[in-house]
Parts: C-alpha cells; sequence; structure tokens
C-alpha cells in the first residue's frame, strides 16, 4: 500500500525513550517499523523487526518492512545504544571502548547508511529527516563514563558528517541529546555509580526532575517532521538544562 503518510523506522524500539518516541509517532499519524533486539507490541500502525544494529542486513530488512507496507520512509530515529561505564578510563577493561563505539555509533551509522538511500529514493527527500538520539555525554565529559562519552561525541560528528552528504537533496541529520530519562538505561546508569537508584541525577539538571520518555519522545518527533528541517546538522540538547 502507498500513500501520503508519512513513515518511520525506530531503532531501540523495545527501550525506554524508542517505544515512547513509536507511540508518539504513531498518535501523529505515521506508519512506524521498530527494530530492537528485543521483542515489542505490534499494530495495524506497528511492525516490528527483532535485529542487531550491528547487522546492516537485518536493518535493511526492517527497512524492507516499511516500504513493502506503506511504500516510502519519511524519518529514521536511530535510539538504540548501550552504556558501559562506572570506573575511570584506565582501569575500563579493553572491551569496553570497542564494543561501546561498536553497538552505539556503527548501529547509528548502520541505521543510516539503509535509511537514506531509501528516503532519497522516495516520493519527497526534502521531507526526510535523521534523527540520531546522542547524549549529555555527546556534549559533555561525563564521570567515569569515558567509552559512553566517546561513543556519544561520535555520533555528534557522525550527524554533522552526514548533513554535509544530504546537502542539496533536502533531506536533514540531527541529533538529539537527552538528559537524564526515566528507562532502563537510566537504572543500569545508577547501578554504574552505585546510587539507590535514579532520582539522584534529578540535581544534575535545572528542572530537577529527571525527564519522563514521553517528553523526550515529543521532541524527537519534532525533529521527525517536516518542520524539523530548521535543525539540520544540529545538536537540540533535550536535557531540561544539564549541569554536570
Ligand atoms: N535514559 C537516559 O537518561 C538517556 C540519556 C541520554 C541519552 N540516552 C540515549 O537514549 C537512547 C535510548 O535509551 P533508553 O534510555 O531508552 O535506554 P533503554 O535501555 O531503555 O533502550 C535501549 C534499547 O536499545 C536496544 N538495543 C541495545 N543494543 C541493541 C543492539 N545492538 N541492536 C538493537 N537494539 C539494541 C535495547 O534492547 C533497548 O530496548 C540511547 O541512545 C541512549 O544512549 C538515554
Amino acid at each position: 500500500m502507498t500513500g501520503q503518510r508519512r513513515v518511520a523506522l525506530v531503532t531501540g524500539a523495545a527501550g525506554g525513550i524508542g517505544s515512547a518516541t513509536v507511540a508518539k509517532l504513531v498518535g501523529q499519524g505515521y506508519g512506524v517499523v521498530g527494530f530492537d533486539l528485543r521483542e515489542a507490541p505490534t499494530s495495524d500502525d506497528v511492525a516490528h523487526v527483532v535485529g542487531d544494529v550491528r547487522d546492516r542486513d537485518l536493518l535493511r530488512r526492517a527497512v524492507d518492512t516499511a516500504l513493502d507496507r506503506w511504500g516510502r520512509l519519511d524519518a529514521a530515529v536511530a535510539a538504540a545504544a548501550v552504556i558501559a561505564g562506572g570506573h575511570p578510563l584506565w582501569e575500563a577493561p579493553d572491551g569496553e571502548l570497542p564494543e561501546l563505539l561498536d553497538v552505539d555509533v556503527r548501529g547509528v551509522w548502520n541505521t543510516a547508511a539503509v535509511a537514506v538511500p531509501a528516503m532519497l529514493d522516495g516520493p519527497d527527500p526534502s521531507g526526510c529527516r535523521f534523527v540520531a538520539v546522542a547524549s549529555a555525554a555527546g556534549t559533555h565529559g561525563l564521570f567515569n563514563l569515558a567509552a559512553y562519552t566517546t561513543a556519544k561525541h561520535a555520533v555528534v560528528g557522525l550527524v554533522k558528517g552526514l548533513a554535509a552528504d544530504l546537502v542539496g537533496t533536502g533531506a536533514t541529520a540531527v541529533a538529539v541529546s537527552p538528559g537524564s530519562t526515566r528507562t532502563g538505561m537510566l537504572e543500569a546508569t545508577a547501578d554504574l555509580y552505585h546510587l539507590p537508584g535514579p532520582e539522584d541525577f534529578a540535581s544534575s539538571q535545572l528542572l530537577r526532575r529527571l525527564l519522563e520518555p514521553d517528553e523526550v519522545a515529543a521532541t524527537i518527533a519534532f525533529c521527525c517532521s517536516v518542520e524539523g528541517a530548521v535543525l539540520n546538522g544540529g545538536v537540540v540538547q533535550a536535557d531540561g538544562g544539564f549541569r554536570p
């Protein structure tokens, strides 16, 4: 089936911010293909492909699912990631940096590599948006998270390079950098810091509370919109005023 309906791919779709993004985009009328290591609910508006963002062929299958079902791809949100750390750089195990670069950076790279050609071949390249979920760690150096900080800075670089490559197409790329958002990853981060829970992170945001996944999803959905073109090549700090 083809039509005017906007269609999005969302990686990390079973996670906190990813699943909220799927729900937000569906609420705005999108058809959405989710992609995640884990299963996630489907419906008339949502398809889901289980796979690893390190596997470009599986990601391509997710893009093909969007094209088969709705005939177009207008937005791709790369939200899948993992976190590791809890020690200074010089105490990190050998495998930590390679794993984070592989999942958190190459996963975003792979997502762009399969999504952008489908966007440019589609009916409205100038309405197409690539959105990478980076982090406050894409701008700031976060204590005992050197590998994650390295990977998220690379995600910001990836977006800037992609935006430069998209010049003349009308398609755009942007990074969204959430602050501390109430998800499984934030629980895992609290564990890395040996904190009793994630609420302690609220003190590093001027809002003095954690963000909810739905709030970050609203920002991501704006970035996915046609109007989101104005943010091209930039980093949207969706962090409630992060002060490390
Ligand atoms: N929660 C926060 O406070 C916060 C802050 C800044 C940035 N972020 C970023 O937001 C994004 C979403 O994170 P979240 O907080 O929703 O975490 P989350 O752990 O709830 O969700 C991440 C999802 O990614 C999936 N995933 C992990 N590795 C994968 C792989 N190799 N292939 C496919 N899927 C994979 C997981 O299964 C999970 O469903 C991430 O990029 C994260 O770095 C989160």
